[in-house]
């Protein structure tokens, strides 16, 4: 059977998905695996028991039928639509009603769904998809249908001190993708944790209205849940932004819910298209999910377990980090507070992040090379002289396999830096 041009595009192995096989077959391999690679979030018992309590409820609720056992709407479970709607209202005054929301499968499958929409091949030719802010999740790279169906825009690399560093949004870059369908940007973002700060995001909202474009922000570490990742700067609404959020990162992964709010034109426009790939996401988790909003719950699980959770775990990998990585090397973090991840550039002409990925999992830790994360061929100058000197921890992990991860992670650049 021959694959279309799509088919080809959408099984092809992205760096990310590579890594992922390799971490399935080393847990068979034996030996103590230092996995620092995933994007999960961290295994937190209050987290499981709060999720775990609230499925009870819904699951010995009266409802239990009404959701489980029948087909839902495409827009979104009415308990869940109508719990966001009061929630968005009252935390951000928002004038929104259920015309501006559309649950989904998760928010990756909603950042499909719009990216479908507003990209590729149209009437005024091939528009591709934007990433504004680089370096950005993984995961976006892999949306487009069609293989050119991705550009990103590098930023201003910011020395910050002796061992920090910051990027910073360059809009002329961003500005030269004349041709672009929409802009994606996680913020915070997967992997630095930094958030746009207000003037940046207020320049992507003018230029996506100057290009008649929609500018998707993924709040997935950020506010109001779960709030992992510093973000002073409240959500807000305007007619070509439409915002993803997510419940993956507040311990749902498994269960696959997200949801988008905009204008009510795109957000109909993903209703249908949800309509048309997967009829609706789950019901069940919908109306777990109303109840943790509903009650308060979520609030609560946000401040008193995620937020200090993922602080202590940023303050304990930075003190290691400044303690163990070799004084000699120049490597710099990029700043923040809090986030899920530790993202690292080594500033050394020897340096190479493939080389670091195939070197840490000898010495049987995984993390994340840095040139995943650029939508940028790996031989244009950005990508050599940055991107592919970068790579990512995540903060995931339970303290001591943290510590030793970095412990070992310092081992393979003074090994790497003596070669
Ligand atoms: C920035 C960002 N957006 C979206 C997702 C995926 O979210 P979901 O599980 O809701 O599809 C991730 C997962 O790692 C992420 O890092």
């Amino acid at each position: 059977m021959k694959m279309s041009e799509r088919g080809r595009k959408m099984t092809s192995l992205s760096g990310i998905r590579g890594i992922m096989d390799d971490i399935a077959l080393a847990g068979s391999a034996g030996g103590r695996w230092l996995n620092l690679s995933p994007g999960n979030p961290a295994r937190i018992p209050e987290a499981v028991e709060t999720w775990r309590r609230l499925y009870r409820e819904t699951s010995q609720s009266p409802e239990f039928a009404e959701t489980a056992c029948r087909y839902g709407p495409s827009r979104g479970a009415d308990v869940l639509v109508q719990e966001i709607v009061r929630y968005f209202r009252g935390r951000y005054g928002w004038d929104v009603d259920a015309a501006n929301v559309v649950v989904g499968p998760g928010a990756q499958m909603l950042a499909f769904a719009a990216a479908t929409l507003f990209t590729g091949p149209g009437p005024d030719g091939f528009r591709p998809l934007v990433l504004p802010s680089l370096p950005d999740y993984t995961g976006y790279h892999g949306i487009p249908l069609e293989r050119a169906g991705i550009a990103g825009a590098a930023p201003y690399v910011e020395p910050q001190g002796e061992r920090r560093f910051a990027y910073r949004l360059d809009l002329e870059a961003v500005r030269e993708h004349r041709d672009m369908g929409m802009m994606l940007v996680s913020s915070p973002s997967n992997p630095t944790g930094r958030a746009l700060p207000a003037a940046e995001s207020t320049a992507l909202v003018a230029l996506a209205e100057e290009f008649d474009v929609p500018l998707v922000l993924d709040h997935a570490y950020g506010q109001p849940f779960p709030a992992i990742a510093a973000d002073p700067v409240a959500p807000v609404m305007h007619p070509n932004v439409i915002h993803l959020f997510t419940f993956s990162k507040a311990g749902l992964p498994g269960e696959r819910l997200g949801f988008a709010i905009g204008a009510a034109e795109p957000i109909s426009a993903m209703v249908s298209f949800l309509a048309n790939v997967c009829l609706h996401a789950p019901q069940t988790v919908q109306a777990t999910a109303a109840r943790a909003l509903a009650a308060g719950e979520l609030d609560i699980l946000t401040e008193k377990v995620l937020v200090p959770h993922y602080l202590a775990k940023r303050e304990l990998a930075e003190r290691a980090l400044d303690t163990l990585l070799p004084a000699g090397l120049n490597w710099r973090l990029h700043t923040g507070s809090g986030g899920m991840f530790c993202w690292l550039w080594i500033d050394e002409p020897w340096f190479g992040d493939l080389a670091m990925y195939e070197a840490a999992k000898r010495r049987q830790v995984f993390l994340v090379p840095g040139r995943h994360f650029f939508a940028l061929p790996p031989e244009s100058a950005f990508a050599a002289a940055h991107a592919t000197r970068c790579f990512r921890l995540s903060l995931s992990a339970p303290e001591d396999e943290l510590l030793e991860g970095i412990e070992r992670v310092a081992d393979v650049l003074r090994e790497l830096g003596r070669a």
